[in-house]
This record gives structure tokens, sequence and C-alpha cells, in this order.
């Protein structure tokens, strides 16, 4: 008798929204919040990318490096919560992103936007966190987690940015002190 190798195997794999077999179904707002955190991550992209240039028209060489390569990590960023989708078998769905702020009076103010829009991302990623956390779904949670430990770092880099700069209160020389250490890559306090 010829043995029967289909036996114990299901005709057919489930396949997400994307196509691909599925291991685990995502809930609607937990993708919704994903989808959404995409597009901040991009936009903190394109930010960035409008410091730099502020910092480039000012010959502040240190600070558009700095913001140069910030543009660029957000962008990796966001090509990571993508792939993630990817991975849930999950629909990506970019949307049109808004112009992003472009002028500041100073430095100072500069600074502020970009702290701000890391607490803002840092919010955005715990809320995901929170879904996931109700939905069951720790895959989600697992991801997540050295996200916030990098958001944290990310938080504290910038809150010590703004205390120098802060501390320089305008002055040419103090601010040029900085923007030669960021120049050099001492962007934390060690
Ligand atoms: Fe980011």
């Amino acid at each position: 008798m010829t043995p029967d190798f289909s036996a114990g195997i299901s005709a057919d794999l489930a396949e997400g929204p994307n196509g691909r077999v599925l291991a685990e179904s995502m809930s609607p707002d937990l993708l919704g919040a994903i989808q959404d955190h995409i597009t901040i991550e991009r936009h903190a992209s394109i930010t960035y990318l409008a410091m730099s240039i502020w910092s480039a028209e000012r010959e502040l060489a240190g600070f558009y490096q700095f913001f140069d390569a910030e543009a660029k990590s957000e962008q990796n960023h966001a090509v990571h919560f993508t792939q993630y989708l990817i991975a849930r078998s999950q629909i990506n769905d970019l949307k049109a992103l808004d112009a992003p702020k472009q002028s500041w009076n100073n430095l100072t103010s500069l600074i502020q936007t970009a702290f701000q829009m890391e607490t803002d991302t840092t919010s955005s990623i715990q809320s995901i966190y929170a879904l996931a956390e109700r939905n069951s779904d720790s895959r989600t949670t697992v991801f997540l987690d050295p996200l916030i430990e990098s958001q944290i770092k990310s938080e504290d880099q910038f809150a010590y940015i703004y205390g120098r700069v802060k501390f320089a209160n305008s002055d040419p020389s103090a601010l040029l002190v900085i923007d030669n250490e960021l120049r050099a890559g001492q962007t934390q306090r060690s």
C-alpha cells in the first residue's frame, strides 16, 4: 500500500491581507496605529531634512551633519515599521506628507521643535504598545521594546543639546563650540 504523505497536512495556509502566509492576524485598530506611526516617522525625517537645510544655510556645519544623519535615521525607522507589517502579512498604506516646519527664529527654538517631535514619536509608540497589549499581540510588544529604549536615548540626547544651546544664550562663539562638537560626533554626554 502506498503511504499517504498528505495525511496531516492542511490543504491551504491562511493568507494575510498582503497575500503572504499568515502566522497571526492583527486587529484593525492596531494596524491603523502602526500605519499612522509610519507617517509620523516619515514626517520626522523630512522635518530633520528641513533642519539640516536651515543649519547649512547658516554655516552651522556640525548641526547640518547631525540633522542630516537624523533625517536618514528616521527614514530607516519608517522602513523598519514597513518591514514589520510585511512580516505580519499586513498591508502598508503610505500617506501623503504635510510640508514640514522650515523656519525658526533661532537655534534654541529649532531644538525645541526637535525635542518635542521625539517625545511625540515616543507617545505614538506607547499608544501602539497599549493597543498591542489590549489585543494580546505579544509579537508587536516584543518588536516595540527596543524602539522605546531607543526613543528614551533620543529624548536624552536632544535634552542634552537643548541644554547646551540654551546655556549658550545666543552667543555666536558659544554656539560655534557646540557646532564643532556635533561635527566631531559628540552628540551626548558620553
Ligand atoms: Fe524615529
